[in-house]
């Protein structure tokens, strides 16, 4: 295999353009986000983790992701990746801070891989001790999250809202559509140092695309930093488009639950996915669209691996059915206007739907 040009040890953040800040500061607040910067022109959250920011947007002319943000360990490999893509080394922004360079991939996603950067104190709210049927944990204390009961709270119409958002930890991974997944795979290893996790055999027998993860060595790293998955001819119209973008939350699975419900009640937003269990990466989801349109995924419990784990072959069944949960929609990891949403998923059929029926035929 090719010696990879850097090798990336995490993803930070993602970078989007968008017509309305404000309906996304209202999202992200509720979202379980924390607004580092914001004003007319852009807009800067954090997670409770120590990245500077796991969001941005800048306000424009249309709503566009425009990069995923990485991070090297050594100021070598940004020269390496400069030298190698013909790009030059810029100075991060005074939030991110270090330097950094700017790449483009197979589908024209942009890449910002950063070295050096600023890193904040995390906002540590402890963890719940759960107590399961055989293990128990928690004794002569209660468990609460909040303020208990009077998270929930009568809106002005008397409908019950519940207050508490998740609290979002950091960024975990993205997700994107890719037109050659073997070429995908290949290029984010040979530039990025990333390995696969699973190789996603589509139903022809191929290899449709891969979650794939960082090269961290000995130090365990999530399953999948990036998931590429290669859309049937149908699809066409997506090829080179942002899926979604998973982030970990700070205190596991109460923490997920009690997002579903604040997002759930607020009644402002679409919900996507959820709530499940993956099979691959095992992470419990929860997957809601913003207000632009695109799908940004609360995950708690995931997968971690070193480097010495070898890949192995999985179907796109089990990419979309996973352990339990509802069949996603047709529209899941289809960046679209929040409007056209309804018409998508009416217009065409769910192929997880479909793909989930095949394969129990064939059994
Ligand atoms: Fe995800």
């Amino acid at each position: 295999m090719t010696k990879p040009i850097a090798k990336v040890s995490d993803i930070i953040f993602v970078r989007f353009e968008l017509r309305d800040l404000e309906a996304q500061c209202k999202y992200l607040d509720d979202f379980g986000m924390q607004a580092v910067q914001k004003d007319n022109g852009s807009m800067y959250y954090r997670g409770t983790g120590e990245d500077a920011y796991i969001y941005a947007a800048q306000k424009g002319e249309a709503d566009a992701f425009i990069a995923a943000g990485y991070e090297v360990d050594t100021l070598e490999e940004l020269q390496a990746l400069a030298e190698s893509q013909d790009v030059a080394i810029d100075d991060g922004d005074a939030l991110m801070g270090g330097k950094m360079v700017r790449l483009t991939d197979p589908d024209g996603l942009g890449i910002e891989v950063y070295h050096g950067v600023n890193k904040l104190s995390p906002i540590d709210e402890g963890v719940p001790v759960l107590n399961s049927g055989k293990e128990k944990n928690r004794l002569n204390a209660t468990q609460r999250f909040g303020s208990g009961a009077d998270e929930w709270q009568l809106d002005g119409d008397g409908n019950m809202q519940y207050a508490l958002p998740s609290s979002v930890m950091r960024l975990g991974h993205t997700a994107i559509n890719v037109k050659d997944g073997p070429a995908s795979i290949k290029w984010y290893h040979d530039v990025l140092g990333m390995i696969v996790s699973d190789n996603i055999i589509g139903p022809d027998g191929q290899v449709g695309g891969a979650f794939i993860r960082c090269d961290n060595g000995d130090t365990p790293s999530d399953h999948h930093t990036l998931n590429v998955v290669a859309l049937p001819p149908e699809g066409e119209m997506f090829h080179g488009t942002f899926g979604h973008a998973g982030f970990e939350l700070e205190k596991s699975l109460d923490d997920l639950m009690a997002g579903h419900f604040h997002m759930k009640t607020s009644g402002a937003y679409t919900h996507e996915w959820g709530i499940g269990r993956h099979l691959l990466g095992s992470q419990l989801y929860d997957y809601w669209r913003d207000p632009a349109g695109f799908i940004l995924e609360h995950w708690t419990d995931g997968d971690l691996m070193t480097a010495d784990v070898p890949p192995q072959d999985v179907s796109i069944v089990d990419v979309v059915k996973g352990q339990y949960g509802p069949i996603p929609y047709s529209s899941f990891n289809m960046s679209l206007p929040v409007a056209a949403v309804d018409e998508f998923r009416e217009a065409i059929p769910s192929m997880t739907e479909m793909l989930v029926k095949g394969s129990e035929g064939q059994s």
